[in-house]
């Protein structure tokens, strides 16, 4: 979603706020814009499309040292060049970039309408600049301080003055900032990815604070005026401009990049002699454990998947009642918060804004919120203070692939650890360890071994509707795999648990509609078989996912799709494999942007 970038130094700012911006692309984006100054003025180029195309405008732009710059991701108002960002004031001499939401602007719109201000765009974003305009008394600071007064919403803005060159403003509410600190230079961006090509000694703005930005610095001082000293980190993250490995596509790649990242997961939790599991980040004793009377897993889209995963683990293995809850519906409902229950916060990015804001809420009614986070020094990590980081590395494909088995294995390291105190003999604590540790090598072997795909995809990229099912454990599976096929291939496909079918969706059967049926062998299967029976009564073509060496399953299906076998509660991370390959072949089938899905982003900051 959408990104910052802004540049003071000494060397020329366009090609370094392109450089971010490339570096930001992997969020999702539709249109991409910069600001810079130009001698007496400001120079202003932006446009719908990607930034390479952006890139290709900029012969002859000014080398000078000081600018800002965007990546859009629509909100108010389409994809149009008017709407993309830095958008400026009445003279073209203030530009602003703005990630969030401004929640009153039709009425500051209205009262500057009236003052004779006009708009060139339909967003929320351009009220700033003309407020920045009417505070501007020579101070670039007091002038942003004063407009965001008047501003009710989620922000983080770069403002750039052709009256004050030497500086920059930037400030925060509810949408990332870090400030990078290097030597003659600073770089600030809405994600460290931007930042770390000129230093990785940083600080971070925390939520109403503003900065001025200098070569030497920046000065951070709350909204309402209060000097602040924000300690400086370093950035110790994998932050390399992630390459392909020689595969055609970021997705493919990370998809096969599961071993190992499943394996990061796990690495240094498990302890297979034990019986047991260990997660250091939670510091929590066996004592905290077993006074957790029911686990909430909070998430978005795929992370509310492994989340679903997770919490039927945690109630066969922990026998404590245990759910996931879609975040954003979770917030606004005025939610129970028990003392007794453990909420898990599940992101892949750590700044979904519906996730982080349910955390808020837990928190704000005394509840534990732990933080189950891909990318280290997010929002949402630093927000929960406790949690897992789950490390499957940088995920730059906008469909989630890798980070949903890294956030299921490592929820299930967490069922191991809690299970084991509150109903696991060592005995069966030593037998889930031992699955466990299993899977990586179960997750490489079906992906040398993927089976028929090609004859999956081409049934499914020709379908007008693809239903995919499946029992206990494969419900999220089945969940995932539709949400996978739309996001990369638009093909109109839902998930559905098997035995609910018959109540609603059997209606949507033609004869040849591809149903992908998730059936490992487990103790649903002979209920699955009966669902299956149901499906093929109605001449739709059957996709199983089965368990290699299950013939029974097997049998019944138009085509059959073997996978490893594995214990009950670790399948999902084998039955998604072929769902996401399947997702990635039918949207390359249709000439699809697999990395880049239409109106998808990564690391969705709005509400
Ligand atoms: C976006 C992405 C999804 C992702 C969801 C939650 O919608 O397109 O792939 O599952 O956000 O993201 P998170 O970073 O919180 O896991």
């Amino acid at each position: 979603m959408c990104g910052i970038v802004a540049y003071i130094g000494g060397e020329a700012a366009l090609p370094r706020l392109i450089e971010g911006l490339r570096r930001l692309e992997y969020r999702g984006y539709d249109s991409a814009g910069v600001a810079v100054l130009d001698g007496e003025g400001l120079w202003v180029r932006k446009d719908v499309g990607r930034v390479s195309e952006l890139a290709g405008h900029l012969q002859g732009g000014p080398g000078t040292q000081v600018g800002i710059a965007h990546t859009r991701w629509a909100t108010h108002g389409g994809v149009t060049q008017p709407n993309a960002h830095p958008h400026t004031d009445g003279t073209g001499r203030i530009a602003v970039v703005h990630n969030g939401i401004i929640e009153n602007s039709s009425e500051i719109r209205a009262r500057l309408g009236k003052r004779g201000v006009t708009f060139k765009s339909e967003t929320d974003t351009e009220v700033l600049p003309h407020l920045i305009r009417e505070a501007y008394k020579g101070d670039p600071l007091q002038a942003v301080r004063d407009a965001l007064a008047h501003v009710r919403g989620t922000y983080g803005i770069a403002v750039v003055f052709a009256d004050a060159p030497d500086v920059l403003v930037v400030a925060r509410n509810g949408s990332p900032l870090v400030v990078g600190l290097g030597r003659g230079e600073t770089v600030v961006a809405s994600d460290p990815q931007a930042v770390v090509a000129h230093t990785r000694q940083v600080v971070y703005l925390q939520d109403k604070e503003i900065a001025l930005v200098t070569r030497e610095g920046v000065q951070v001082s709350t909204l309402e005026g209060r000097e602040v000293q924000l300690p400086v980190e370093t950035l110790d993250g994998d932050y390399g401009l992630a390459s392909k490995e020689g595969f055609p596509h970021f997705m493919l790649k990370e998809i096969h990049e599961q071993p190992r990242s499943i394996r990061r997961a796990l690495r240094g939790r498990l302890q297979l002699e034990e019986g047991n599991a260990k997660l250091g980040g939670l510091n929590m004793t066996p004592r905290d454990l077993v006074a957790v009377n029911s686990v909430i897993s909070l998430g978005c889209g795929t992370s509310f998947h492994a989340g679903m995963a997770a919490a039927m683990a945690i109630e066969a293995l922990a026998r404590v009642p245990a759910r996931a809850e879609i975040a954003s519906e979770f917030r606004y409902r005025h939610p129970i918060i028990p003392r007794d229950t453990l909420y898990f916060a599940i992101s892949q990015s750590g700044e979904t804004a519906d996730t982080l804001g349910a955390v808020q809420e837990v928190q704000l009614k005394g509840g534990e919120v732990m933080g189950v986070v891909n990318v280290v020094g997010s929002t949402i990590a630093r927000t929960c203070a406790r949690g897992v980081y789950v490390h499957s590395g940088p995920e730059i494909a906008v469909a989630s692939t890798k980070a949903f088995t890294s956030q299921v294995a490592a929820m299930l390291v967490y069922t191991l650890m809690m299970a084991r105190c509150t109903n696991l003999s060592l005995e069966q604590g030593q037998l889930v360890a031992k699955a466990l540790d299993a899977v990586p090598g179960a997750v490489a072997h079906y992906l040398s071994e993927p089976g028929p795909i090609e004859e999956a995809v081409e049934r499914i990229a020709k379908a007008r509707y693809v239903l995919f099912l499946g029992r206990g454990f494969s419900y999220p599976v089945a969940l995932e795999g539709a949400l996978k096929l739309k996001e990369i291939a638009y093909i109109p496909s839902e998930g559905y648990p098997a035995g609910e079918m018959k109540h609603g969706p059997i209606a949507m059967l033609d004869p040849g509609t591809p149903v992908v049926f998730v059936c490992p062998r487990d103790g649903q299967t002979e209920k699955a078989i009966s669902n299956m029976m149901e499906v093929k009564a109605r001449g739709a073509w059957l996709i199983v996912i089965h368990t290699r060496g299950d013939d029974e399953v097997a049998r019944l299906a138009d085509l059959a799709i073997p996978v490893p076998e594995t214990a009950d509660f670790a399948s999902p991370l084998v039955t998604v494999l072929p769902l996401q390959l399947i997702a990635y072949h039918a949207g390359l089938a249709l000439g699809r942007d697999v990395d880049k899905p239409r109106n998808l982003a990564k690391s969705v900051t709005v509400e």
